[in-house]
């Protein structure tokens, strides 16, 4: 903590709000905003709009005079189609008592965590990780765990029975397949071994599944609602935002075990007490209609991997990992000691933004994330303008 940070506290803040990081991603991009051509790889979102049949949903729904207060657990047409559309994806029955509609992951994590979480209980996940998934528990007064992933072959990997290890004692255990820097996706015999071992030791799991279509196939990751029974204390958090580039549209939902349904319908009255009804008929519209844009959006996202990998990986000194899913490549900068300073360089002098290791908790200097959820053309660019930075680092190294 700063010695600003301590006074701060000291005035009758909490010392929770005060002590979180603030997001270094966001710091940087704010910073950066007058930099004119800048190519933004830094935030992680699809770079096209909704799609027109999503929008006009919400648009009709808005002329009819749909601008009401929702339930707290959503509109039941869009619990139904949740209920549907996970069913069928899963081929497990995902009765709708389960499903919660929330306004985005990201509120869907905090009702997660509010849900079970007690002053000075311990929450662990693996790193890398979205820097959110650690601060959300942190705000709850929450301690936080991390484990490692570590490359192997030219992919991230975990040791299963270590991080099984590491987590024993927690009262949560926080997952993220597909994951957001990494791309690592857990195989299904992985999340078959952990929910068992969870299940004998009544940990609680939060499973953010949030690129769960952003599979390069089109398809779905593994899922832990195929492995679980509606009882087990099972949360997993989905979002509208990434898979139906609905970023801005802040909609997503939690499958619950039933008993858990009514204690988020209390708690969520007393932050967003509903989520848009426009957006709840948009979200019926998207699960219904989007398969295509879901496997027209894979498929793109495999070509920009591709693209990007590879020229990243025709520089001496890069290591990066090939994502299995998801739109970032997360590789490190040989001989870069600052990431963040070495960020802030490529804003001024490449005119491109990276989101800093850091960020991530990754515990060595050098990584960096990059969103390819772009065009050809930019990602072409912005490999151009890299390319003499990155030759340039590691000959330092
Ligand atoms: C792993 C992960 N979880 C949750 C979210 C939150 O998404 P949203 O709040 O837009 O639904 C994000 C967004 O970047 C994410 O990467």
């Amino acid at each position: 903590m700063t010695l600003a940070n301590t006074s701060l506290a000291k005035n009758g803040l909490d010392s929770r709000a005060v002590q979180v990081p603030p997001s270094i991603t966001r710091e940087l991009a704010n910073a950066a905003m007058s930099v004119e051509g800048l190519i933004p790889l830094w935030f992680g979102e699809p770079n096209q709009p909704t799609p027109k049949f999503i929008c006009d949903e919400a648009a009709r729904s808005l002329s009819a005079g749909e601008t009401f207060y929702a339930e707290e657990l959503g509109r039941p047409y869009l619990r139904e189609a949740i209920s549907k559309y996970m069913s069928n994806l899963y081929s497990v029955e995902i009765d709708v008592n389960r499903i919660a509609v929330t306004v985005s992951g990201g509120n869907a994590l905090n009702l997660a965590f509010q849900s079970v979480l007690e002053e000075g209980d311990t929450v662990v996940t693996l790193t890398p990780a979205f820097p959110n998934l650690l601060s959300i528990p942190m705000l709850q007064g929450a301690q936080t765990l991390t484990h490692p992933l570590t490359v192997k072959d030219g992919k991230w990997s975990l040791d299963v029975e270590a991080f099984l290890e590491t987590a024993k004692g927690a009262k949560v255990v926080l997952l993220n397949s597909p994951s957001n820097p990494t791309g690592f996706m857990l195989t299904r015999e992985e999340i078959a071994r952990i929910m068992e071992v969870l299940r004998e030791r009544g940990t609680w799991l939060i499973s953010d599944e949030v690129y769960a279509r952003t599979v390069y196939d089109g398809s779905a990751a593994p899922s832990f609602l195929e492995v679980s029974e509606p009882e087990d204390r099972l949360i997993v958090v989905n979002s509208f935002s990434k898979t139906w580039a609905m970023t801005g549209w802040r909609l997503g939902w939690l499958t619950l075990p039933p008993s858990l349904t009514p204690i988020i319908e209390k708690i969520a009255e007393f932050s967003i007490a509903s989520a848009p009804p426009f957006s709840q008929r948009a979200g019926v519209v998207a699960l219904e209609q989007g398969e295509g844009f879901v496997r027209q959006m894979a498929e793109g996202y495999r070509h920009a991997r591709d693209l990007i990998c590879g020229g990243l990986l025709a520089h001496k000194g890069i290591t990066c990992p090939i994502p299995e899913s998801a739109f970032y490549a997360f590789f490190k900068v040989e001989g870069v000691t600052d990431s963040i300073g070495f960020a802030r360089m490529l804003i001024e002098q490449a005119g491109v933004g990276l989101a800093p290791g850091d960020a991530f908790r990754v515990g060595e200097p050098g990584w960096f994330r990059l969103c390819f959820a772009q065009t050809d053309e930019q990602l072409n660019a912005a490999l151009d303008r890299l390319s003499p930075f990155l030759e340039k680092a590691h000959k330092y190294a």
